[in-house]
């Protein structure tokens, strides 16, 4: 074995004692590859000198969980499953009425539990909705917690939704504060905590993609003993299920899946 897949082993180690992150869950390349990035671009020669350095360096510590993390997200992410959620379930969901719990799971600044709050709100449901939204990453939840974007974030929001849901200051848009408070934040390490349960929605997307074959499979076991029966999964554009069938899923329209009744 080379020196850097040592140092790299040890790394994971100590990351996980220190943190309780576990980085052998995340597919091995791509994060190697974006830590020896970061690493390099900081003057380091190696894993191990990195991890100390990062022990003595809060600032250096963010960073990593930062480039580990990765925050990027968007209000409406591929709008066209936004669509389907809003006019086949939320609709079918409104005409039965009570109460819905909803999760978005690893909501990173709040853009994906945002704009289910506001389907939910046009829809009449937002009143009786639970919003859970929960990230591994303070950062990106202090953001969604505070609830301003820049203007390049809401492009993909519809006007009269952004003149309803925002408020302008400058070159930003604040979330309302009636639609803020129905969002809860939770820190919450998908890869080892424990999950809720009795969802009517859980949305996790844009998260699978960075874990190994094994964490998704343990993942998909845990989302479905979350949902209630009947309820529904909405997974990213990029992550659908193989065979959902393994995890009482079936699929429901492309990229969403119903926990079998
Ligand atoms: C690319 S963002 C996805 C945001 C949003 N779901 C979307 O699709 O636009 C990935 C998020 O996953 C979070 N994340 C990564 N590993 C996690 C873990 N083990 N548990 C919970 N969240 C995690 C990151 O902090 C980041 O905010």
């Amino acid at each position: 074995m080379e020196l850097e897949d040592r140092e790299f082993l040890t790394f994971i180690k100590r990351v996980k004692d220190y943190s309780g992150i576990d980085l052998a869950q995340y597919k091995e390349a791509q994060m190697k590859r974006r830590l020896i990035t970061l690493y390099t671009k900081r003057g380091f020669a190696g894993f191990t000198a990195f991890y100390d350095a990062m022990m003595k360096d809060r600032e250096l510590y963010y960073e990593f969980l930062d480039r580990m993390t990765i925050n990027v997200s968007e209000f409406w992410r591929n709008p066209n499953r936004w669509e389907v959620l809003e006019k086949k379930f939320i609709t079918e969901m409104a005409r039965t009425g009570g109460r819905v719990k909803c999760w978005s799971a690893a909501c990173s600044t709040g853009e994906e539990p945002y704009t289910l709050a506001m389907i939910l709100a046009e829809n009449g449901l937002l009143e009786q909705s639970q919003i859970i939204a929960t990230d591994i990453d303070d950062g990106a939840m202090d953001k969604a917690k505070t609830g301003v974007y820049p203007d390049r974030s809401i492009r993909d929001v519809p006007d009269r939704l952004l003149k309803k849901y925002f408020t302008q200051q400058d070159a930003h848009f604040r979330i309302v504060d009636s639609l803020k408070k129905h969002v809860i934040y939770k820190k919450q390490n998908l890869l080892n905590d424990m999950f809720d349960v009795g969802f009517d929605l859980i949305i996790c997307r844009n998260v699978m993609i960075y874990f190994t074959e094994d964490a998704k499979h343990n993942l998909y076991h845990k989302f479905s003993r979350s949902l209630k029966p009947g309820g529904l999964l909405f997974v990213g554009s990029t992550e659908q299920i193989f065979t959902p069938g393994q995890y009482e899923l079936e699929p429901a329209e492309t990229f969403f899946y119903r926990k079998k009744r």
